[in-house]
């Protein structure tokens, strides 16, 4: 802070920002942790929200229904795999921003995904995600972009890494072309033990920042009905993930193979093994549906005949949130006493300079088989498998049409679980109080220090 002391002094003299009514502050990444635009620490606790395959964000009525019970149920953050970005986005994302909730979008669609087996990155699926950060950047409770879920499913997939880390660093330079914030541009990766942690620090270990994620996040069910840190497995997460460099948290959790489900990894994730590496969780998911994996059933809206209702797959996904009993209380208590407070960034920066760029993992015939020094694959390259070399990569020509419409990968963890799905979740009172305050104290010195340190001095 003290550095800092002028420009703060500066900044009282020159006044506050003016701030719109229902503004949220931003969220940026800084060193291995995210923070609130006045240095406070953000920790996720989140929510998976897809109530429908296309696009969960554009009925707004809907959207504040669900936002009500999120609130109740203490949700900051929701994740949401796919959206539309030709929709119109304002009503939910100003109903989410004004209960402090914040979102992380998925960039791809089902069929402009990064494939594991033959992947490539071409201008057709950058063309996408390039769509969808022009939609969601105009939303300051945007907090993150994935450029891929779970690309790689298989302790055979790892030859997708490359192109994942291509598309985070040719969105990141778009984004930074554009002069849009710098949103942080992450992974949601599929919980693989023969690859961990390699893909983890494959992704975060060049020493250009612009060749690494500015963040990592997990899709880890490991944690079922009682367990422990100790047996679960989340020890060995912490161990891998102990120093790492760029945030990391759970994109989903919530193992449901023990009924009801208690949550209790959550006292862990954010108690004091792990808050000081892991930036919270998501907990999969809103809706309930044919993986049972819901928090909410939808029941009827007054005057809306059944019929008119939106059933898909046997499941109705609208109306009255209904939480699921115990599961929904269950969350809710676990996460009413869980808060931590973390780092403040003006005692965090003091100590970014040590953070360094994981090492890269050196590559082993049979599991991880990417040669980290290999350069990215550029927009068009392909990948070709060929006997002698596992990481030959293709210069342009044929094929560059995928052309292919698989859906999305599913998961090592649970069986059958989201071909769609999704998060969200706002609360109108005493979260957007909180939100308030903070604002409040909001400063041009925190703008600016925050501005320059975001993505690492
Ligand atoms: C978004 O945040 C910026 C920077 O804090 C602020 O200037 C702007 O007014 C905010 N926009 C909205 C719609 O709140």
């Amino acid at each position: 802070m003290r550095p800092f002391t002028t420009l703060s002094v500066v900044a009282w003299l020159g006044g506050f920002h003016v701030l719109p009514v229902n503004a949220i502050q931003t969220i940026s990444a800084v060193g291995s942790k995210f923070f609130y635009e006045d240095g406070t620490q953000y920790f996720l606790k989140g929510i998976a929200y897809q109530l429908t395959p296309q696009d969960p964000l554009i009925d707004t009525a809907q959207c504040k229904r669900d936002i009500s019970r999120m609130a109740e149920l203490g949700t900051n953050a929701i994740r949401v795999y796919h959206v539309d970005p030709k929709a119109n986005h304002d009503g939910c994302m100003e109903a989410l921003a004004a209960a402090g909730i914040y979102l992380f979008v998925d960039l791809d669609t089902f069929d402009t995904s990064i494939r594991q087996v033959n992947p490539q990155w071409t201008h057709s699926q950058f063309d996408r995600y390039k769509a969808v950060l022009d939609e969601f950047q105009k939303y300051n409770n945007t907090a993150g972009v994935f450029v891929g879920n779970e690309v790689i499913n298989t302790r055979e997939g790892s030859v997708a890494a490359p192109y994942v880390l291509a598309a985070a660093h040719d969105i990141k330079s778009y984004r930074n072309e554009k002069n849009y914030r710098n949103i942080p541009v992450g992974y949601s990766a599929a919980d693989i033990a023969e690859l961990r942690p390699m893909l983890q620090n494959y992704l975060a270990c060049r020493p250009d920042s612009a060749d690494r994620l500015d963040f990592f996040s997990l899709n880890a069910y490991e944690w079922c009905g009682p367990s422990s840190y100790e047996t679960s497995g989340y020890k060995k997460l912490q161990t891998d993930a102990s120093n790492y460099p760029i945030p990391i948290f759970f994109s989903e959790t919530g193992c449901n193979v023990a009924r009801p489900r208690t949550f209790e990894d959550q006292a862990a994730i954010f108690g004091p093994e792990m808050s000081n590496t892991w930036s919270g969780s998501m907990v999969y998911e809103w809706i309930q549906e044919a993986n049972d994996y819901g928090l909410i059933n939808y029941g009827p809206l007054p005057g809306v005949p059944a019929a008119k209702m939106l059933v898909q797959d046997g499941f109705t996904r609208q109306g009255e949130p209904i939480p699921v009993a115990p599961d929904f209380h269950n969350l809710k208590a676990q996460w009413a006493t869980l808060r931590p407070t973390g780092v403040a960034l003006s005692d965090y920066i003091k100590s970014t300079s040590t953070v360094k760029p994981a090492s890269c993992p050196a590559s082993t015939p049979g599991g991880w088989v990417v040669d980290p020094n290999r350069p990215l694959p550029t927009l068009v390259q392909k990948y070709h498998r060929a006997a002698s070399d596992a990481t030959a990569i293709s210069g342009p020509g044929s094929g560059s049409h995928p052309g292919y419409h698989s859906a999305r990968v599913t998961s090592v963890a649970p069986p059958n679980y989201h071909t769609y799905s999704a998060v969200n979740g706002v609360s109108v009172s005493s979260s957007g109080m909180k939100d308030f305050d903070r604002l409040a104290g909001a400063s041009l010195f925190l703008c600016m220090s925050i501005g320059a340190l975001a993505l690492w001095l």
